[in-house]
């Protein structure tokens, strides 16, 4: 057989590297596909006109990035195993940037790791009337003027700190501000010492889960339960435990009897059904924490809005034995954009969280700790919160009334807290991914469990009649609209 390859004698490139070039090119467009022989070294060298060699390296450089696989005796293949995403459309050109190899995981022959991932946003919904989308906050009220006065006045003061390294744990200044916020906010007493600026929660549970998970080892989670934690302690080898929850938060009384677990929990206001975990079974989960010698993730990831009564103390607040690592971000009261998040650790964890931190990633972009650090201490932060709160519950009380106007009597969940309720549909309704589909086709978008990021282990615990409707990123006109449409896509 014969490739399609033309070598340029003026081309800046090396004669190996163009033929690597046009091959990875005809399999990324697709022209090669998995399996398809190629030539032999020695055909394609004769057809060429360019020594052996040239062509022996080329091929090698294919087989060491995963391109293309020799089957001893028997011939060079295409590796039947790129994954789809590996692809250009079919009317790129050939000359198309060259994509990223692909990263392997072991040898070069082995296949790619299959990983699961959580959903972050769905850009074909960016055309809807109005999507109730899960965790995502308002992008307009994001405090513009007032970061770009804190990130132009560091850039002016920056010396050196702007270019080195610096303590992986994070700016000083920023785990003071956090500490000083936590304490009345959260309950959560701690030393700046403690706190570790991370790049959101997702880098949080990475670090936590790279310092406590080996292969096999327990992670309890809540069942059902956010995806992106479950899938990075799934990523690390976990054996999860799912423990069901109801109205109360996760039920206590079947966390598994087993040593050294992470047990990741949200007990403000749960993912994804929103409840709050009741006080007993915070205690209760706390003692089981202490004799089953387990730590406690607790992703306290919205709990800047709370509309109904005063701000619950965190899990951490009643942390007596040093169990509970927490977690909280800067992504749903700031904007996720920014990646920013902290771990408060226990005492004596806070060493390996650093040393683990380090070995990750050196920690976070100075620049972006030191505006956040300002817009903390100078008190903008707390005025920030409160005005979104303000509005927020404003908008929360707009889906509320919206539901009861256009539907009646709902039976909903988590609407004390947070960035999104959950309206259990009646019987008299198809179920949450069917109003899902038929609210899309209507321009307004909803979440079922599965589309808002929530894992599921139970088919019969309920979940597919859960509907999550996000309410902070749209005005109370827009979610009026939007309720108004869903009614009568329901209707027809
Ligand atoms: C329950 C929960 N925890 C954590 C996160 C992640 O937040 P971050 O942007 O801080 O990684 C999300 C994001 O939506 C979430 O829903």
């Amino acid at each position: 057989m014969q490739l399609s390859i033309m070598l340029k004698e003026s081309d800046k490139a090396t004669l190996q590297t163009q033929i690597f070039d046009q091959i990875r090119a005809m399999i990324l467009n697709g022209r090669l596909r998995g399996n398809d022989p190629l030539p032999t070294t020695r055909e394609l060298s004769a057809q060429l006109g360019v020594s052996r060699n040239t062509a022996v390296l080329a091929y090698e450089r294919l087989v060491s990035e995963g391109y293309i696989r020799t089957k001893p005796y028997v011939g060079t293949f295409v590796a039947p195993d790129l994954p789809d995403t590996a692809f250009f459309s079919s009317s790129a050109p050939e000359t198309a940037p060259a994509a990223p190899a692909p990263l392997k995981d072991g040898g070069l022959t082995e296949p790619l790791r299959d990983m699961r991932t959580h959903r972050l946003a769905d850009p074909d919904r960016r055309r809807l009337v109005a999507d109730f989308w899960v965790g995502k906050p308002d992008a307009r009220s994001f405090p513009l003027k007032a970061w770009s006065h804190h990130i132009k006045a560091r850039l002016k003061s920056a010396g050196s700190e702007l270019t080195t390294y610096s303590d992986p744990a994070g700016l000083l200044e920023l785990r003071q501000a956090i500490a000083k916020h936590l304490a009345p906010a959260r309950g959560v007493v701690c030393d700046p010492e403690q706190i570790i600026i991370v790049g959101g929660c997702q880098d949080g549970f990475n670090l936590v889960g790279r310092l406590l998970v080996t292969p096999g080892s327990p992670a309890v989670v809540e069942s059902p339960c956010y995806q992106g934690a479950a899938y990075v302690l799934e990523s690390l080898g976990a054996k999860l435990h799912p423990v069901p929850i109801d109205r109360d938060g996760l039920d206590v009384t079947m966390l598994p009897q087993v040593e050294g677990a992470v047990a990741y929990v949200t007990p403000s206001h749960q993912y994804p059904v929103g409840v709050t975990l009741s006080l007993q079974r915070r205690i209760e989960l706390l003692a089981w924490a202490t004799q089953y010698n387990a730590y406690i993730m607790e992703d306290d990831y919205d709990s800047d809005f709370r509309f109904v009564g005063s701000p619950l103390t965190a899990l951490k607040g009643l942390d007596r034995n040093e169990r509970v690592i927490y977690l909280g971000t800067f992504s749903k009261c700031m904007g996720p954009g920014l990646r920013l998040g902290y771990v408060v650790a226990p005492r004596r964890l806070v060493e390996s969280f650093r040393r683990m931190k380090m070995l990750m990633n050196n920690g976070q972009s100075w620049l972006e700790q030191a505006a956040m650090a300002d817009f903390m201490s100078s008190g903008e932060f707390g005025r920030h919160l409160r005005r979104i709160r303000q509005m927020y519950r404003e908008r929360r009380d707009a889906l509320l009334a919206s539901l009861h106007k256009h539907f009646g009597e709902c039976e909903i969940y988590g609407e004390q807290a947070g960035m999104h309720l959950v309206w259990k549909l009646p019987d008299r309704f198809p179920s949450a991914a069917e109003v899902e589909a038929k609210g899309l086709a209507a321009g307004v978008g909803v979440c079922s469990l599965a589309t808002g990021s929530a894992l599921r282990f139970d088919s019969n615990d309920g979940g597919d009649r859960l509907l999550m409707l996000g309410f902070v990123a749209l005005t109370e006109k827009e979610i009026e609209e939007g309720i108004a449409r869903l009614a009568t896509a329901l209707r027809s």
